[in-house]
């Protein structure tokens, strides 16, 4: 397994181009399967999670071109196989967002319920039961949920989530669009992403309103069409550079990114000693403000409140900061594991239930370290560029999950990082 290399205490300085948001482009991914005609998707990221959707959407019996790097074209057309296999399905969660396309347009779906992961159980029971109101008989059939559709289509219904859910939303937005009569998701998630996936599908012919707000309605139609569409921005990339500057005492000018999609993270790292400029609408250029880094509280909450997603990074920072801070982690279950490795690296972190406490200043140590997830794999590379020596990461196929070049980006920026590879497949990072 590949492993970083990285040797700290250099700040950053550049230009860096934000990427395509991967938890945008994998349900933009998933709703092509709702169509006959080709998906066009441009700003798709070279991440591995996009590669194993593909593979996906090929395995399932559609064509997925990729005419330049970040371009894919889908036409599911010929799709006769509406079942994702556990061999699959284990390496890549978002799978899961398989299920409302096929069964919304082929009236069955097949997807092995996926495992946990690293940071939580991730049961998908409200995607199920949403899924159920729609009309679906589901069933569990040794490790496989099997949904069907009685009469062949999904009929409208007005769904009310008990919990927030990203992927839940974006499931019954999909299965809605093409379901007989009106649906209303209430409490539906509202990440930038879910008013994205919208975007695309409205102009495949959905009709849907209120993407973007806690009640989106959707009018079934009869058929979906082709479209072309360009996925946003990544945030949480956006998120992490920021830090980037601001854990090296480094200035970045971050470009092709969309603050708007983060203004709680500018706002709670802008309180913490963060200078954060906005350019223009889609170029920021930050650093660490001269009176230095602050410590302050935060706690993650569903968009348009800190996200979950940045609680690793931010935890980092954290260390680096004068005074004491809680981290406070409301989403997932089980998101600290990044906390034991920066403790390894010398940071003072002591974890009671969802809250980390974090008192810093503390110099940060090189050691070998372990990657955990793909947000922890982000934290301990900032803790490794500001730590005295040399950091080893293993486990790095988590962050490669995520972050497209993320090495070739840094080095761009001046870091002293080297990716150590073994011979199985990694992502490469000879991209253009
Ligand atoms: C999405 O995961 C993202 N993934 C995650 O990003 C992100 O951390 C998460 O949303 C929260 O923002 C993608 O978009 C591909 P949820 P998702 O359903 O949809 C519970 C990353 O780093 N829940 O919003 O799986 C669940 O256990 C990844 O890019 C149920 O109980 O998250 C969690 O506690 C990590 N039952 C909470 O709700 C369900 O049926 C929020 O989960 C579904 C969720």
């Amino acid at each position: 397994m590949d492993k970083f290399l990285v040797r700290g205490g250099r700040p950053l300085h550049g230009k860096i181009e934000i990427s395509g948001a991967k938890n945008s482009a994998l349900p933009c991914l998933a709703a092509t399967l709702l169509s006959s005609e080709t998906v066009t998707l441009h700003n798709v990221p070279y991440v591995k999670d996009l590669i194993t959707f593909r593979r996906l959407l090929e395995d399932l019996g559609a064509t997925a071109l990729t005419p330049e790097l970040r371009t894919v074209k889908v036409n599911a057309s010929n799709v006769q196989i509406f079942e994702a296999p556990y061999e699959l399905v284990k390496t890549m969660r978002a799978s899961v967002l398989a299920l409302g396309p096929l069964l919304a347009r082929f009236g069955q779906a097949k997807v092995s319920l996926p495992g946990g992961c690293a940071i939580g159980t991730r049961p998908i029971d409200l995607h199920l039961k949403a899924f159920e109101q729609l009309g679906a008989v589901v069933s569990l059939e040794s490790g496989d949920v099997v949904a069907r559709a009685p009469k062949g289509r999904l009929v409208g219904n007005t769904i009310e989530f008990e919990k927030v859910t990203v992927t839940g939303t974006e499931n019954v937005m999909m299965a809605a669009s093409l379901a007989i009569g009106k649906t209303t998701i209430k409490n539906s998630a509202q990440e930038p992403e879910i008013d994205d996936l919208a975007e695309l599908l409205n102009k495949m012919g959905a009709r849907i309103k209120g993407a973007g707000t806690d009640t989106i309605e959707i009018e079934g139609v009869e058929a979906l069409g082709s479209a072309e569409h360009t996925i946003i921005p990544d945030r949480i990339e956006t998120g992490t550079f920021i830090v980037a500057a601001a854990i090296t005492g480094g200035e970045l000018e971050i470009k092709s990114c969309d603050p708007s999609h983060l203004t709680a993270v500018i706002e709670k790292l802008r309180e913490a000693g963060v200078d954060i400029e906005e350019l223009n609408q889609s170029t920021l250029r930050v650093k660490r403000s001269s009176g230095g880094l602050v410590a302050r509280d935060v706690t993650t909450e569903p968009h348009p409140l800190f996200p979950t997603d940045m609680q690793a990074q931010y935890m980092a920072l954290m260390t680096q900061a004068e005074g004491e801070s809680k981290v406070v982690e409301t989403i997932f279950e089980n998101r600290f594991m990044h906390a034991s490795e920066l403790i390894r690296m010398g940071a003072d972190i002591q974890i009671a239930g969802n809250t980390a406490v974090v008192r810093g200043k503390t110099q940060l140590m090189g050691a070998k370290i372990i990657a955990s997830d793909l947000r922890a794999s982000a934290s301990l590379v900032l803790a490794a560029l500001c730590a005295e020596g040399e950091t080893r990461i293993d486990r790095v196929y988590h962050i490669d999950r995520g972050y497209e070049t993320i090495v070739r980006k840094l080095r761009s920026l001046g870091a002293d990082i080297e990716r150590v590879q073994d011979a199985s497949g990694s992502v490469h990072e000879t991209v253009a």
